[in-house]
């Protein structure tokens, strides 16, 4: 028996999906993820010309999409993950965000997918907890490779959250 002080070690387990081609997805994640592409080509990323685009799903059917917007004093830009949730709540703050697809990349031979960073994991953790309903997550290249994640709270364990304060 370990003693009362002994450390623990934890493990956490994530489940998500991979799927080798976006045809290779159901046709409303397809669409989405076209969304995202299309969303990713309006994108303002003069200094990174790293062009991420995002679509969101809502429950009333509606697809809200943004893009990055860099700006020179480079803080002050936002992601696209961040100007598509923060318009779709802006103007539908009462329906339930279902998912959302991220496509990136510097041009369009990318296969490698790219996740959304820390900064856009709280925010979208933030609305996921509000509606308490998981949103969805589809995150791919320019081409190639999907990967799934079935919840915002797996892409951010250990969060910091509102009950905390
Ligand atoms: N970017 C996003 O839009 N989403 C992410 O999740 C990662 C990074 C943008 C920010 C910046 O305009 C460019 O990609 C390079 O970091």
């Amino acid at each position: 028996m370990p003693s009362k002080n002994y450390k623990m070690i934890k493990t956490l387990d994530v489940t998500y999906e991979e799927y080798p081609n976006w045809s290779d997805l159901s046709q409303e994640d397809l669409n989405l993820i076209k969304e995202a592409q299309k969303a990713r080509e309006l994108a303002y990323a003069k200094y990174s010309e790293f062009k991420v685009g995002a679509a969101i799903l809502l429950d009333n059917g509606k697809i809200i999409t943004g893009n990055n917007q860099e700006n020179a004093a480079y803080p002050s830009g936002l992601c696209a993950e961040r100007t598509a949730i923060f318009y779709a709540v802006a103007n539908y703050p009462s329906a339930v965000i279902r998912k959302m697809a991220i496509v990136a990349g510097k041009d369009d031979e990318n296969s490698e997918p790219v996740s959304p960073c820390g900064a856009c994991r709280q925010v979208l953790l933030e609305y996921e907890n509000r509606q308490r309903k998981p949103i969805e997550f589809f995150f791919t290249g320019t081409k190639g490779r999907v990967i799934k994640f079935s919840k915002c709270s797996d892409l951010l364990p250990f969060t910091f959250d509102g009950s905390l304060l």
